[in-house]
Formats: structure tokens, C-alpha cells, sequence
């Protein structure tokens, strides 16, 4: 079985286009792959955190991914800063890593941009998700476009730690995963739905209750001219909510387009079917809750399985570089 990786920072909560964007891919994926998921907490404290804020979001991120069918008796999920070898690696790939390499980074050009304090991690945070994925001789990350520079990062360092030491990192691939959902925010169908937009209605939050998911398709905005057709350029917010209801119901967006020539049917089927994917979601979910030791201790059974691959990685870099056993 090929091993894939991919990572998840704490923060926010996970919303409609999470799930049928990425997630459901990752839950599909857990039985056809070795699958691990780091909630990589250590990445998230490149920007301030509040500590009691980041503990309870790992923990609820955690119950938010099992609810949505990560399975922790299936895939290896984990938070990353429960193995230390992550920040160990990441330390030996910064002296593998160029300088002006890590400057050439999108994400950091574009995060840094306005922010009046940039901390040192910042900058090195490609090279710690390097080491997230070579420390478990991952074959694929299955990760959006956004990431495709960090993964060619990664490729390359550890092409020259190999290069430099012998074989002994798995140069890992990227693959852009199938075309999950493109979901958009429900009141500017133009721009991908997203956590930023905080209370706003244009987002539908995977622990939304019934009555507020109603709400929130009803209120969408759709297009002038009552014509229901998928058409991303002319009609992005129709478009938006063929794509919704396809992803929610397993059609496609232009078949349904057939069925509806008004809005208004179309706008109750799309927001039944999201209540009703969600609300198993929000049952187990609150299962969970009711139950965190359940979460940690699952939690807990993914840092083993995690640790004892990251440790033998670590043991084969450190034979590699020369550094004296500790006997
Ligand atoms: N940088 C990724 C993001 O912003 C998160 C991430 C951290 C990641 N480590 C990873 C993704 C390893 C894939 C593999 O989404």
C-alpha cells in the first residue's frame, strides 16, 4: 500500500468546503492507502496563538476529523508536537535547505507581507513540513496546488540529503488530489468558501444546526435570470449550489442542472441534503464531546504508531550524519 500524508493546523473550525473539498477525500483514501494525518499544532505557533485557545482547537480538530469519518483504527491521526522527532528532523533539513531557497516561498512572501513581527519559524516552516513527511517515508502528499511549492521544496532537500548522506529519506511525490467539491462562500460565490469569514453567512460550518444551514443556502445569493444552469463565469452562485448539492448527494453538478429550472427547489434540495450529510457528523461529534479521554486516547494510540516509524527515520538520518550514539 502506498503511504500518503497530509497535515491539518488547529485552527478554525472545519467548514462544508473543507469537508467535501479535502476531507472526504481523506476519508476515502484511509482504506486504499497507509494514511497519516499530523495536526500539525507546532506549524500553527508560526503565528500567535493563545495557549488555552490552541490546546482545546487541537483536541476539537481532532474530534471534528473522526466525526467527519476519519477512522484512528484505520488511518494514523496525530498531533504532531506529540513526536518529537518532527522538530528534530526539521532541524537537520534547515542545514540541508538553502537560505535563498526558503526566501523564494509564495506562502512566506505572502503571510509575512503585513505583519510587523516575522519570527525566525516563519520562514522555516516549509522545511518542518519537509520533515512531517519524510520523517514517515511517505510516498504522496495529496495536497491542494497552494502546496506545490513546499512539496518541491521537499523533494529537492531531501534529493541533496541523500545526495550528501547515501539513501535514506524517500523522496516523496505530489499528487493534486481528484477534483474534490470547489465550494464557495455562499454570499460571494467568487471566492472559495473559507474559515476567515468568521460569523459570516456566506459559510457553512460542519456543526451548523439544521435550521441555520437552511438559513444560510436560503439566503444565498444566486444570479439574475431565474435560468438554472452551470455556468461558473455567468452564474457562480447557482453554479455554487449545483456543485453543493452534487457534492452532497454523489451527481453532478451539470446533471442536476437539468432536473431544476427554478431556484427555489433547487435552494430547499441543496440545503436538505447538507443537513442531512452533516447530521451524522454532529451526532458523533457530540459523542465525542461528551467523551474527550476517547479522542486522547486515540490521539494517543496515533503518536505511538507515528513515534516508532519517526524514530527508526531518525535513528537512519543520525547513522547517516556521523552523530555519536549515545551508549
Ligand atoms: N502547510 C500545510 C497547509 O498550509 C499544512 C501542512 C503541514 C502539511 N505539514 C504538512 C500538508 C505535511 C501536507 C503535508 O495546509
Amino acid at each position: 500500500m502506498q503511504r500518503i500524508l497530509s497535515g491539518i493546523q488547529p485552527s478554525g473550525d472545519v467548514h462544508l468546503g473543507n469537508l467535501l473539498g479535502a476531507l472526504q477525500n481523506w476519508v476515502a483514501d484511509q482504506h486504499t492507502h497507509e494514511s497519516f494525518h499530523p495536526i500539525v499544532d507546532l506549524h500553527a505557533v508560526t503565528v500567535p496563538q493563545d495557549p488555552r485557545e490552541l490546546q482545546a482547537a487541537t483536541l476539537r480538530l481532532a474530534q471534528m476529523l473522526m466525526a467527519a469519518g476519519l477512522d484512528p483504527d484505520v488511518c494514523v491521526l496525530f498531533v504532531q508536537s506529540h513526536v518529537p522527532e518532527h522538530t528534530q528532523l526539521a532541524w537537520v533539513l534547515e542545514c540541508t535547505a538553502g537560505f535563498g531557497e526558503l526566501r523564494r516561498m509564495h506562502q512566506f512572501k505572502d503571510k509575512s507581507a503585513d505583519m510587523d513581527f516575522v519570527c525566525a519559524g516563519l520562514f522555516t516552516y516549509p522545511v518542518l513540513q519537509a520533515a512531517d513527511i519524510v520523517l514517515y517515508d511517505t510516498d504522496v502528499v495529496p495536497v491542494g496546488d497552494d502546496q506545490r511549492q513546499h512539496i518541491e521544496l521537499t523533494r529537492d532537500i531531501t534529493q541533496r540529503f541523500n545526495a550528501r548522506y547515501g539513501e535514506v529519506l524517500v523522496v516523496p511525490e505530489h499528487r493534486i488530489p481528484p477534483a474534490g467539491a470547489r465550494v464557495m462562500d455562499l454570499q460571494e460565490p467568487t471566492r472559495k468558501m473559507s474559515k476567515s469569514a468568521g460569523e459570516a453567512p456566506g459559510t457553512i460550518w460542519l456543526l451548523d444546526e439544521p435550521d441555520v444551514v437552511r438559513r444560510k443556502i436560503r439566503r444565498a445569493v444566486t444570479d439574475s435570470h431565474s435560468e438554472v444552469r452551470f455556468d461558473r463565469e455567468a452564474k457562480p452562485g447557482v453554479s455554487n449550489l449545483l456543485e453543493i448539492l452534487g457534492a452532497a448527494t454523489g451527481s453532478t453538478p451539470r446533471d442536476l442542472a437539468d432536473v431544476y429550472d427554478r431556484y427555489g427547489p433547487l435552494k430547499n434540495d441543496c440545503a436538505e441534503a447538507v443537513v442531512e450529510l452533516l447530521a451524522p457528523i454532529r451526532q458523533r461529534f457530540a459523542e465525542l464531546r461528551a467523551d474527550p479521554a476517547e479522542t486522547q486516547r486515540a490521539l494517543a494510540t496515533g503518536a505511538g504508531t507515528a513515534g516508532e516509524i519517526a524514530a527508526a527515520t531518525m535513528g537512519r538520518v543520525r547513522e547517516a550524519m556521523g552523530f555519536l550514539p549515545r551508549r
